[in-house]
C-alpha cells in the first residue's frame, strides 16, 4: 500500500485515483500524521500532494521531518516537492511570474527512474508561484522548464523525488507513466490491486465482521446502495435483508427493475414496500419545495423503521458510504473523519453496527465492483437521482396524473439519449413538469396542455454544472416524440441555464 499525504491540494483525491489506476492500493492521510503511525502502516511509498500554501507562509502545512529518514520512498508533487526541498536544506524562492498551464519539460537525467524511456521533451501541467532555486544536498535537478531550473529533483540513493508539475492531471500526458515508474520501480509495489481482489477481500472481511448475525440494508436502487447490498449478499447470503421503499416518486418502471434485479436475479431477501399512496396522501395540497422534501424525508424514515421493526432484532446496517466521504483531509486542521451515519435519523433505540464495504472506494471504482458482481448496466451507470424523486421535478402540487405524465416524457427522453449514444457524456438529464399549460394546435383542434421542460447538464460533481449541448436533431426527436406520445403535453422547452445561477433540479 501507498500513502498520499494531503497538504490541502485540490488534486489530492485525483492523485489517489491515479495510483489505484496503476493497480496499487493507496489511502490518503493528513500531512500531520505522526511518523510512528506511518511506520506502523509500513507503506511501500509515500506521495506528498500539492497544496495552496507557500512553504514560507505562517501556517504552512509541514510534515514530520523524520519521514525523510524512515527509508520509505517519497514523491513530492508541487508544494510537496518544495516542502521536501526546503526541509532537507534546499532553497525555495518566489517566482517573478507564476507558471500556470501547459509547459514543456526538458529531462536532464534520462536515467532517472521517473523518466526512464520517455522522450527528452515532455508536455507537463504547471501551477505554482514558488520554485526550488537550489536542490538540497545529495539531490540533483533531473528536469527543467524554460522558467524553472529545478522542475523535478531526485536523490536516487535515498529514493526521494519531487516534481514541480502535476503528473496526475490529463494535461501531463506521460504523468501516469511517471507515477507508475515511481510505484513499481522505486517503491517496488506489485500491481495487483484489482476489483476482483477487492471483492474477494471485502467478502472475507464482511463474513468475519458479521459472523452469523443479521444485516439490514436500505436499498434505494442507486449505485452505492445497490453495489453495497450485492457485495454484502455475496458475503453473508440470506443473513441480509434489503428494504426497498417505493415512495411512488420514482421514474417509469424503476421500482419494478429494482425488485426484479435484486429479488429475481440475485435472490436477495427483499422487502419491497409500495408506500406510494401514503406519500401522495401526505403530499396532497403541498406546493412548497422545502416542505415537500421534509415530508418525504420524514415519511421515508417512518416507513423504513416500521419495516425494520417487523424483522425483529437486527445487528448490522449496510451503508453505501464512499471514500471521498471518509477521507481525513489535510485541510481539516482537526483532521476529523467525517462519518456518514446517514440513513436519516433513525431512532436512538435502534442500535446497529455499520457495515460500510465501499468506504475505501471512489465512485468509478464502485461502478467497477458493480460490474464485477454482475449488476445490470442500468443500475451500475445510473445517474444521480434525488431522494425526493419526481416530487421536486413537478412544480406545485403533486398528483398521480402529473406523475404519470412526467414519467412518460422522462422515459422518452431517456430512450432518445441512449439511442444518440450520449448517456455517459451527460451528468444528468431529465424531464420537468412545471404544471404550466399553454395553447397549441394539433390536427385541427386547439389544445391547452402541459409544457414539459428538458433539463440536461454536464458536471463533474454536481456542485457546478453547464447545460448540455445536445445536438438539435436529438432535441427534435425528443420534442416530437413527447408531444405525439404523451397526451397531455403540447410543448417542449429546453433549459439552457448553468449552475450557478440555477440549480440542476428545478426545486
Ligand atoms: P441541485 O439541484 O442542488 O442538485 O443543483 C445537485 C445534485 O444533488 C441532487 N439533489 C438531491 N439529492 N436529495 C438528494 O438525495 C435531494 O433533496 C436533492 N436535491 C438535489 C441533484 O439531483 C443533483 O445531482
Amino acid at each position: 500500500m501507498v500513502i498520499v499525504l494531503d497538504f490541502g491540494g485540490q488534486y489530492t483525491q485525483l492523485i489517489a485515483r491515479r495510483i489505484r489506476e496503476c493497480h496499487v492500493y493507496c489511502e490518503i492521510l493528513p500531512y500531520s500524521t505522526p511518523v510512528a503511525r506511518l511506520k506502523a502502516i509500513n507503506p511501500k511509498g509515500i506521495v506528498f500532494s500539492g497544496g495552496p500554501s507557500s512553504v514560507y507562509a505562517e501556517n504552512a502545512p509541514v510534515c514530520d521531518k523524520e519521514i525523510f529518514a524512515a527509508g520509505i520512498p517519497i514523491l513530492g508533487i508541487c508544494y510537496g516537492m518544495q516542502l521536501m526541498a526546503q526541509m532537507l536544506g534546499g532553497n525555495v524562492s518566489r517566482a517573478d511570474n507564476r507558471e500556470y498551464g501547459k509547459t514543456l519539460l526538458q529531462v536532464l537525467d534520462a536515467d532517472s527512474p521517473l523518466f526512464k524511456g520517455l522522450p527528452e521533451t515532455l508536455q507537463v501541467w504547471m501551477s505554482h508561484g514558488d520554485f526550488v532555486a537550489a536542490p538540497p544536498p545529495g539531490f540533483k535537478s533531473i528536469a527543467r522548464t524554460e522558467n524553472t531550473p529545478v522542475a523535478a529533483l531526485g536523490n536516487d540513493e535515498k529514493k526521494l523525488y519531487g516534481v514541480q508539475f502535476h503528473p496526475e492531471v490529463v494535461h501531463t500526458p506521460q504523468g501516469q507513466r511517471m507515477l507508475e515508474f515511481f510505484l513499481l520501480d522505486v517503491c517496488q509495489c506489485h500491481a495487483d490491486w484489482t476489483m476482483e481482489s477487492f471483492v474477494e477481500q471485502a467478502v472475507r472481511e464482511i463474513k468475519e465482521k458479521v459472523g452469523d448475525k443479521k444485516v439490514l440494508c436500505a436499498l434505494s436502487g442507486g449505485v452505492d446502495s445497490s453495489v453495497a447490498a450485492a457485495l454484502v449478499h455475496k458475503a453473508v447470503g440470506d443473513q441480509l435483508t434489503c428494504v426497498f421503499v417505493d415512495h411512488g416518486l420514482l421514474r417509469k418502471d424503476e421500482a419494478r427493475q429494482v425488485i426484479q434485479t435484486f429479488r429475481d436475479q440475485f435472490h436477495i431477501n427483499l422487502v419491497a414496500v409500495d408506500a406510494s399512496a401514503r406519500f401522495l396522501n401526505k403530499l396532497k395540497g403541498v406546493t412548497d419545495p422545502e416542505q415537500k422534501r421534509k415530508i418525504i424525508g420524514n415519511e421515508f424514515i417512518r416507513v423504513f423503521e416500521e419495516e425494520a421493526r417487523k424483522l425483529g432484532e437486527i445487528d448490522f446496517l449496510v451503508q453505501g458510504t464512499l471514500y471521498p466521504d471518509v477521507v481525513e483531509s489535510g485541510t481539516d486542521t482537526a483532521a476529523v473523519i467525517k462519518s456518514h451515519h446517514n440513513v436519516g435519523g433513525l431512532p436512538e433505540d435502534m442500535k446497529f453496527d455499520l457495515v460500510e464495504p465501499l468506504r475505501w472506494l471512489f465512485k468509478d471504482e464502485v461502478r467497477q465492483v458493480g460490474e464485477q458482481l454482475g449488476l445490470p448496466e442500468r443500475i451500475v451507470w445510473r445517474q444521480p437521482f434525488p431522494g425526493p424523486g419526481l416530487a421536486i421535478r413537478i412544480l406545485g402540487e403533486i398528483t398521480e396524473e402529473k406523475l404519470n405524465i412526467l414519467r412518460e416524457a422522462d422515459a422518452i427522453l431517456h430512450e432518445e439519449i441512449i439511442k444518440a449514444g450520449l448517456y455517459r457524456e451527460i451528468w444528468q438529464f431529465f424531464a420537468v413538469l412545471p404544471s404550466m399549460r399553454s395553447v397549441g394546435v394539433m390536427g385541427d383542434e386547439r389544445t391547452y396542455s402541459y409544457t414539459c421542460v428538458i433539463r440536461a447538464v454536464t458536471s463533474h460533481d454536481g456542485m457546478t454544472a453547464d447545460w448540455a449541448r445536445i445536438p438539435y436533431d436529438v432535441l427534435e426527436s425528443v420534442s416530437s416524440r413527447i408531444v405525439n406520445e404523451v397526451k397531455d403535453i403540447n410543448r417542449v422547452v429546453y433549459d439552457i441555464t448553468s449552475k450557478p445561477p440555477a440549480t440542476i433540479e428545478w426545486e
